[in-house]
Parts: structure tokens; C-alpha cells; sequence
């Protein structure tokens, strides 16, 4: 089965919101050898800012991340993908680690609305393709199927 099969069958499954975003972080991360780092940031309620939901990969402290900043925050206002291929080049950028050379932010949209985006590091220097941009759109799309509400009008402490 290919990637994108199992991913569009994980989302119609019984399983919570939760755990198929999980299962779909650790998808990626283990059959793309370049993606280290996979997660989910979601609008916080009302707020201008992002916060971190499922990921797989080591735990990071940017789990709140303020509209407009850092790559994660450009996309929040952009709501186009960035696709950062060496993140030194990147003065709007928030490090997760000094082993992580490479980026790609995908934004998530519900009825036209930037409500989120999948996140990628990877400690390769330019490893991301036309491929890997178009996989994680597709991703985006079946995550966006899903009723959110819960996790984005969370209680926003
Ligand atoms: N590097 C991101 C912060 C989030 S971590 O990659 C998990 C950024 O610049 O927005």
C-alpha cells in the first residue's frame, strides 16, 4: 500500500483526532529517511499564535509559537508553503537544535481558513522535492477532512 493510501485509510478509521495524528507523524517519519522531525501546529483558540499538537521526533520547547515568527509563524500569515532549504539562510527562524539544517512548512486549510500546518526538520542540508511538497499537500487535505474544532477552540492557556 503507498504511503498516501494508508494515510487517506487512517483518517477515515475509527481511531480519535489524536491518535491519527499521530499514527500520521510517525508514518512520515519513519519511510522518509530525511524527515527527522514531523508535527502538527494548530491556531490556539482566538489567539495570534500556534501550538504544538502530535509530533514524533524529540520533544521541542517551541510548543507555542506567535503568529509571524519563525517559519512556522510565516506560514501562519503567508499561508503558503516555505520549503527552507538551509535554515542558516533564514533570518526569521526559531532552532530546535543545531542539528537541524533544513525545513518545510505546509499550511492546512478549512473552508479557505490557514488553521494549521504540518511541520518537518530535517538534519539533511537541501533534501526536500517537488515530491515531498506535493505528499505533505495531499497530507494536508485528508488532515483538513477531519472535524478540528476540538483542538483548535481549545481552552486557550
Ligand atoms: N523551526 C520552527 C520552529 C518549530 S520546530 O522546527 C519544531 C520555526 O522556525 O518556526
Amino acid at each position: 500500500m503507498t504511503i498516501k493510501s494508508k494515510i487517506s485509510q487512517l483518517i477515515k478509521n475509527d481511531l480519535s483526532n489524536a491518535q491519527k495524528l499521530q499514527e500520521i507523524c510517525d508514518i512520515l517519519k519513519s519511510n522518509y529517511a530525511h524527515f527527522h522531525w514531523v508535527g502538527f501546529y494548530f491556531i490556539h483558540g482566538e489567539k495570534s499564535e500556534l501550538k504544538l499538537a502530535q509530533f514524533s521526533g524529540k520533544p521541542t520547547e517551541h510548543s507555542i509559537i506567535p503568529f509571524g515568527k519563525g517559519i512556522c509563524g510565516q506560514v501562519a500569515l503567508s499561508n503558503e508553503n516555505f520549503v527552507v532549504q538551509d535554515v542558516m539562510k533564514q533570518e526569521n527562524y526559531i532552532s530546535c537544535g543545531i542539528e537541524v539544517k533544513s525545513e518545510i512548512v505546509i499550511p492546512i486549510f478549512q473552508e479557505g481558513k490557514n488553521i494549521g500546518q504540518i511541520d518537518i526538520d530535517s538534519h539533511d542540508r537541501a533534501p526536500f522535492t517537488k515530491e515531498d511538497e506535493e505528499l505533505l499537500e495531499f497530507v494536508c487535505k485528508e488532515v483538513a477532512s477531519l472535524n478540528l474544532q476540538s483542538i483548535i477552540k481549545q481552552d486557550p492557556s
